[in-house]
């Protein structure tokens, strides 16, 4: 795995470099971050956001995978690959996915580009253990992305150094994008379409309510296109289920006979939708 070279410190913002195992800043106090075995580094700031819980938790990220690397959602970092290759005319990118999870759609993305141009991919999520599973994902299937642990609205990367930003159903940190992407980037944000998993909706709730259209222009950025992307999936058991709900938001906010409903369903097609916006900077 090589180490992108638009790291900063996220202490000092001085650029990082490789030292053994370690990313040590070249700041007149100089820091140092340890590699995990995985190769993730935990760059988030001292202070209450570092801790083991910042983030999605074990289960949630578990869950994800399990039901990502079926395959169901493809469609969607498939398109967003895509969109990075027809908008960025290079030969060499560098695309950050803020907000990666456990980085199944980074790794996704960065196999994509490949066919096409050298990429260097680079995913930062708030969860330790997310950015682990995604620098073991990586290393597994030999692609060139990198993982740290760290806070998007901070990130600890360079000005102007990422030709695409991309987030998936997270925050978006518009701030922190317009300052890493270089003039000619481009910010991808994916978000649920209107009738995204409406049959898990209709299961859980008695009265299930669409999911609103449209998101706000990030602030610094001009629309460029917007694409859905929408497919039915066959969930064939209920585990394939469960683990659909886990990773969404229903499984914080689903009523009590809801998720009963849930538990009993031994399979279910759901309408997978997604709208991929991509900005451009201002
Ligand atoms: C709903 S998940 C989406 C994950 C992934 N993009 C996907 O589509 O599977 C949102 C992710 O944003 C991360 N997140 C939320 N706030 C964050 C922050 N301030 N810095 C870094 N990551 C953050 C969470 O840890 C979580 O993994």
């Amino acid at each position: 795995m090589s180490i992108p070279k638009n790291l900063i410190c996220p202490l000092c913002a001085m650029p990082l470099s490789q030292k053994e195992r370690s990313l040590c800043c070249s700041g007149e106090k100089i820091h140092c971050y340890d590699m995990a075995a995985s190769g993730y580094v935990n760059l988030l700031p001292p202070g209450k956001m570092n801790n083991a819980k910042t983030g999605d938790g074990k289960e949630m990220l578990r869950a994800r995978v399990n039901f990502l690397s079926c395959g169901y959602y493809d469609i969607i970092s498939n398109t967003v690959a895509s969109l990075i290759d027809e908008n960025i005319p290079k030969e060499k990118i560098t695309v950050l996915d803020a907000g990666c999870g456990e980085g199944y759609h980074l790794c996704n993305i960065a196999s994509n580009l490949m066919k096409s141009k050298k990429v260097s991919a680079i995913g930062i999520d708030a969860s330790k253990h997310g950015a682990d599973m995604g620098a073991k994902t990586a290393r597994f299937k030999k692609l060139p992305a990198f993982f740290a642990a760290g806070n998007i609205f901070s990130m600890p990367i360079s000005e102007k150094s990422c030709d695409a930003v991309v987030s998936m159903f997270a925050p978006i940190p518009a701030g922190e994008a317009a300052r890493v992407l270089c003039d000619d980037g481009v910010l991808v944000v994916v978000a649920s379409g209107v009738h995204h998993l409406w049959e898990m909706r209709s299961v859980i709730y008695d009265q299930p309510r669409e999911n609103t259209k449209g998101i706000k222009c990030p602030e610094g950025f001009v629309l460029c296109s917007e694409t859905t992307v929408k497919e039915k999936v066959s969930l064939p058991d209920n585990e394939t289920i469960m683990n659909l709900f886990t990773m969404t938001p229903f499984y914080h906010r689903c009523p009590k006979d809801g998720r009963e409903r849930l538990e009993k369903t031994e399979s279910l097609d759901v309408t997978v939708e997604a709208i991929i916006h991509v900005y451009k900077k201002a």
